[in-house]
């Protein structure tokens, strides 16, 4: 992949920062485009410290949104890429239920803003990050690639819609070569300590909550059901570590750049393991070594008992695995919260 010309959308965001990494590894140049809504410039010196001097020399940041047709056709203009990953897009479910327009405006109008302008200007490889939320109410587990889709929420179906639109492209064009990547739950952080998830406000997610009470941002954890039909009553979920995820960016690029009958693919990122609420806890306990004070509430509307993956898949077809497990995802989610406990800008609450 060495001096593959990457477009990377939300690059400064957490799944994103932790994917540049790899890709400067790998010799890939970069191009960041970021409106910064959820990210911090901080991100930058942080890359440096992780790749070295020479290879962040392949690294450009523009901080731009993807709804900016004209700032979005200046950069294309002047730039050739070899491929685009497309991280960029509002990501909470309770704002996406009071805002659904913003929503669909900014997740959906700025990928074809996005997609129109790649076309244009001739660079038709394509990842998408989408996510497990396109399954809906999975009335199975584990969770293949081939299952019904729907969506709960705004939040969702403008992943769902995207990915339609993704297919529709690809049927009109076979020049496309497109995949599209569902990632189950998203954490952990660079092994560094230097990058790692930074919320804005109160976090919706369990691990970023559990990381804020760790620190002693927050009082307590409210544990969302405690009568679900699990092994212990709380909610299970597939904890996918973002170091893995990133790889898994890396074994698709790969592929795009190597297939030429790619069309349109689909890969659950998962690790095909269901943890519970107090699984995480007395995991993240046992990394930093203190106690998570948790209070039992009732169930968080909308919410599965359980839901976990296949990621057979994407073993087979990507050659990816995840390799990490939720001690290291821990651990490392640890380091980055005691080196940063108030995020990349510090205190500010
Ligand atoms: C959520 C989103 C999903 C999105 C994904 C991104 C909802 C309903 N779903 O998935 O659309 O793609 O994040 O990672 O928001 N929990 C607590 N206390 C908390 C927070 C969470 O007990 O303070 C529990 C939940 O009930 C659930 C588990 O922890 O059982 C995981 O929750 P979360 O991290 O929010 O992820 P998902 O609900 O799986």
């Amino acid at each position: 992949m060495d001096g593959c010309s990457v477009l990377v959308t939300g690059g400064l965001g957490f799944i994103g920062s932790h994917t540049v990494v790899p890709l400067l590894k790998q010799g890939c140049r970069v191009c960041v485009m970021d409106n910064m809504f959820n990210a911090s410039l901080k991100v930058k010196d942080r890359i440096r410290t992780l790749v070295g001097d020479e290879r962040y020399g392949n690294l450009r940041v523009e901080e731009l949104d993807i709804c900016d047709a004209e700032g979005t056709e200046r950069l294309l203009k002047e730039v050739k890429f070899d491929a685009c990953i497309h991280f960029a897009g509002y990501k909470a479910v309770g704002e996406s239920v009071a805002k659904p327009l913003s929503y669909y405006e900014n997740n959906i109008g700025g990928t074809v803003t996005l997609l129109n302008l790649l076309s244009k200007y001739g660079c038709k490889k394509f990842i998408f990050s989408s996510s497990a939320t396109v399954y809906g109410d999975a009335k199975e587990v584990p969770v293949l690639e081939h299952f019904p889709l729907s969506a709960t929420n705004p939040y969702g179906r403008t992943k769902l819609f995207i990915e339609e639109i993704l297919r529709d492209l690809s049927k009109s064009d076979p020049e496309w070569r497109i995949i599209l990547l569902r990632y189950f739950n998203p954490v952990g952080a660079h092994p560094s300590g230097l990058i790692g998830e930074d919320p804005k406000g109160i976090p919706n997610n369990l691990m970023p909550y559990v990381q804020q009470v760790a620190v002693g941002r927050r009082k307590e954890l409210s544990v969302f059901g405690s009568d679900y039909n699990t092994r212990d009553g709380t909610g299970s979920r597939d904890y996918i570590h973002v170091v893995d995820l990133a790889e898994g960016h890396i074994a698709a690029l790969k592929k795009l750049q190597s297939e030429d009958d790619v069309k349109c693919k689909v890969y659950n990122l998962g690790t095909g393991i269901g943890t519970t609420v107090l699984e995480i806890v007395k995991a993240f306990e046992l990394a930093c070594g203190k106690k998570i004070p948790t209070k039992m509430a009732d169930r968080r509307p909308g919410d599965v008992a359980e839901l976990f993956c296949s990621p057979d898949l994407a073993k087979e077809e990507l050659g990816w695995t995840a390799k990490l497990t939720i001690e290291d995802a821990c651990k490392d989610q640890w380091t980055w919260a005691s080196n940063n406990p108030y995020g990349y800008e510090g205190k500010r609450e």
